[in-house]
């Protein structure tokens, strides 16, 4: 068996360049919790820079960013609306439930795309006897619609829409670097109409921890104090702000490169007989196909591909999910792309 060397799991598992090991290394640092480490108060105030915001919190985890900004948004015994694919709704430990004491109330949308049109039958009626709609939640890139992109226009009217009813609009923007290249605009345009902004430094960025939450000070202020009650209140954290600030100012630059990768893999796939892919989805870096016609299962082709040194994510029964980044080259897809063909049998060329 060959060691995997070609992991298509997910922007997640890239590894630390040198520059940000040696940034790490020696990085200036102080104790957060008193607001002391002044790689940490860099980091927030270029974030909070870069999305034209007042202030920026550095959090461990896209999850907590996520359930902070969830918990400040809401009150216990409410409603959460998100696309029904949503990381918030199905891979973040039920904490809007656990935490925030609320439920979701999920609105399913073609390629994961949310519009007002959808959203707006969905909202509760304002009387004394139904659960009321607290928050609505958008997701851009959308990871398991395939890394599908929210246009400017669609946003703009879902939170034009829900502040008319003082209804905030939170955006888990993991992949919102991702999103702004597909749509050529900063990142400060296409978050502009949210209530507050995550995103993760952690996946296509680079970086090897962490995440931000954006926002107006008041609200950042009240975030520090729920960061606090998680166990999120990390210390001499600079150390991993200073990968941080290497990411976030160099990583968005080179994203084009994983999404001209995604491309790469989905054209290739929708030469394989028996796998179906709409290419239209294959916005970023995300492709996620259907093998169901290869007479085999996601994860008996998941387990071969592992045996030739490709590690790629199950979605279900029938979808595979690869993600492009940092640590994966054009070269390394073409191979992926033969050992998938070898592996469906066929022989088609590239
Ligand atoms: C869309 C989206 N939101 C949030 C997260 C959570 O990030 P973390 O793994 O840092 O908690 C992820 C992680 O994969 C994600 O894909």
């Amino acid at each position: 068996m060959s060691t995997p060397r070609i992991d298509l799991r997910s922007d997640t598992v890239t590894l630390p360049s040198d520059e940000m090991r040696r940034a790490m290394a020696s990085a200036e640092v102080g104790d957060d919790v008193y607001g002391e480490d002044p790689t940490i108060n860099r980091l927030e105030a270029r974030a909070a820079k870069i999305f034209g915001r007042e202030a920026a919190i550095f959090v461990p985890t896209g999850t907590m960013g996520n359930q902070i900004a969830i918990k400040l948004h809401t009150r216990p015994g409410q409603e959460i609306l998100c696309e029904a694919r949503g990381h918030i709704f199905n891979w973040e430990m039920a904490m809007l439930g656990w935490f925030s004491g609320c439920i979701v109330r999920p609105v399913a949308a073609p390629q994961g795309i949310l519009s007002w049109d959808l959203l707006e039958p969905m909202i509760a009626p304002s009387t004394y006897y139904v659960a009321q709609t607290g928050l609505i939640s958008m997701e851009n890139t959308h990871n398991m619609a395939g890394g599908t992109v929210t246009p400017i226009a669609a946003i703009d009217e879902i939170c034009a829409q829900a502040h008319q009813r003082k209804l905030p609009v939170h955006l888990d923007g993991a992949r919102v670097f991702n999103a702004a290249t597909y749509l050529g605009k900063p990142v400060a345009e296409i978050t502009r109409s949210f209530d507050s902004v995550m995103f993760c430094l952690s996946k296509g960025l680079g970086a090897p921890v962490g995440s931000m939450l954006v926002g107006s000070k008041d609200f950042i202020d009240q975030a520090r104090s729920i960061r606090k009650a998680l166990g999120g209140g990390m210390r001499q954290a600079g150390v991993l702000a200073a990968a941080g600030l290497i990411a976030l100012e160099q990583g968005p630059a080179r994203l084009h490169e994983d999404h001209a990768n995604a491309r790469l893999l989905a054209e290739g796939l929708a030469n394989i007989p028996g796998i179906e892919i709409d290419l239209a989805t294959v916005q970023t870096n995300i492709v996620i196909f259907d093998v169901s016609g290869t007479g085999k299962t996601s994860s008996e082709i998941a387990a071969e591909l592992k045996l030739q040194g490709v590690l790629v994510g199950t979605v279900n029964p029938q979808l595979i999910r690869f993600v492009t980044h940092l640590n994966v080259s054009s070269a390394d897809c073409k191979q992926a792309l033969q050992s998938l063909r070898t592996i469906c049998n066929t022989r088609v060329s590239v």
